[in-house]
């Protein structure tokens, strides 16, 4: 797992360029939650970006060109996903006029030519066919008008498409933003250096999406701690009866397999011992804590109970280092949430390294009030755990390198 972290900090930053003059095409990711009236819930991704998008307009970049994704818009666009509706927040944050580039097509010879110091926020990239299809069509066309490639997008890094890696094919330069690195730095200090013990705890729905991650870290980490609906496919497997709880049979001997390998590796697996089950998920009636031996027929696990909070804290007490990526159960729902945002208090509350990854486990960590409390809380979910799989982002696989000479 070390290796990929070591390449991905090796690539050339902002601060080894001069932007002096040049016209700079930042990608960020402006992908912020937003409700049905086009309020911006949680802007920590804009803010997340400002030191690169401050650091160019300090230095006298001619012009910024801020390209990102909204959402998935699936046929071009879509009020819904317009980036129109962050124009005024950046604005604001920015202390700047941001110039609101509809059609960049349309535009494109305009923002190319520009000579003045302006700043150009550019219309959803997803809403041309090209972006995902890593079309190398868009990716000329965008890297027209520039001089300096900065990718920023930590959130979408793991994506191969025509702003975030295309586009490295027909620009000279090409650097990280400072959040590239800082997330780079944050998972390499906990990865490479880590203060033992090492803590990982896993969550979320399903076991599939997680079995990379599993089987990637058990040289790393001295203590697995499952929870979340995908500690079902583990229990079920040391067979308990999980009755309605979602169980990925399919997935019941690969559950064995993770941990018979930590026995192996000598990592110590932490599972839950109770579990809050109730009748239903949407119109829940009945809702308990039973001992995970005793879930009742017809009913599902939908949160890990006290018990098994006081023993995930314990061990977590005991780390000096923490990764978490995954909620510990359906945090959405109000009556479900309690064993989520108790462990991340508990996170919060010791005094070891802790790193989330961004996604779910961001935003319940944002609404337990503990954000502060963090060492540091990821701005990419999936990229984040495609970091911790070992794999090396595309984001930042054609970016110029420190360690290559004349690059
Ligand atoms: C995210 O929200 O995780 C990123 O913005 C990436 O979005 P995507 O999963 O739609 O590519």
């Amino acid at each position: 797992m070390s290796s990929n972290i070591t390449a991905m900090a090796g690539v050339k930053s902002l601060k080894d360029i001069d932007v002096t003059g040049k016209r700079v095409l930042i990608r960020v990711d402006f992908n912020v939650p937003m409700d049905t009236h086009f309020n911006i819930s949680d802007d920590s991704r804009i803010r997340a970006a400002l030191p690169t998008i401050n650091y160019c307009i300090d230095h006298n970049a001619c012009s910024i060109t801020l390209v990102s994704h909204f959402g998935n818009p699936k046929n071009g666009y879509d009020e819904r996903f317009s980036l129109r509706h962050i124009q005024k927040r950046l604005e604001r944050l920015l202390q700047k006029r941001v110039e609101f580039i509809e059609d960049f097509e349309a535009s494109k010879s305009e923002i190319a030519s520009c000579s003045l110091e302006r700043v150009f926020l550019v219309e959803n990239i997803r809403f041309h066919e090209g972006e995902k299809k890593n079309d190398p069509l868009l990716a000329r066309k965008l890297a027209e008008v520039c001089d300096v490639y900065v990718n920023d997008a930590f959130g979408t890094s793991h994506r191969k498409h025509a702003s975030t890696y295309g586009i490295t094919e027909f620009v000279e330069t090409k650097v990280a933003g400072f959040l590239m690195m800082k997330e780079i730095e944050a998972f390499s200090k906990a990865l490479e250096k880590p203060i033992r013990p090492m803590a990982l705890v896993v969550g979320g729905s399903k076991i599939s999406s997680k079995i990379t991650l599993l089987t990637s870290v058990m040289e790393k980490v001295d203590k697995l701690i499952i929870g979340g609906a995908m500690s079902n496919t583990f229990l079920q497997a040391l067979g308990h009866e999980m009755q309605g709880s979602l169980v990925e049979e399919e997935y019941l001997q690969t559950a064995k397999e993770v941990l018979e390998e930590a026995k192996r590796h000598k990592v110590k697996v932490y599972l839950p011992v109770d579990v809050v089950i109730t009748d239903s998920i949407d119109h829940p009636v009945d809702v308990k804590v039973v001992p995970v031996q005793d879930i009742l027929e017809g009913f599902k696990a939908v949160d890990i109970g006290p018990a098994t909070l006081k023993l995930f804290s314990e061990a977590i007490e005991l780390s000096n280092t923490i990764i978490w990526n995954g909620p510990m159960g359906i945090y959405e729902i109000n009556q479900f949430s309690k064993g989520t945002y108790k462990l991340a208090s508990a996170i919060a509350d010791c005094y070891a390294y802790s790193i989330v990854g961004g996604g779910d486990t961001a935003d319940a960590v944002e609404k337990a009030g503990e954000k502060e409390n963090f060492s540091f809380i990821s701005t990419g979910g999936g990229a984040s755990l495609e970091l911790l799989e070992g794999k090396i982002l595309p984001g930042f696989e054609k970016l110029d390198r420190n360690d290559v000479k004349g690059s």
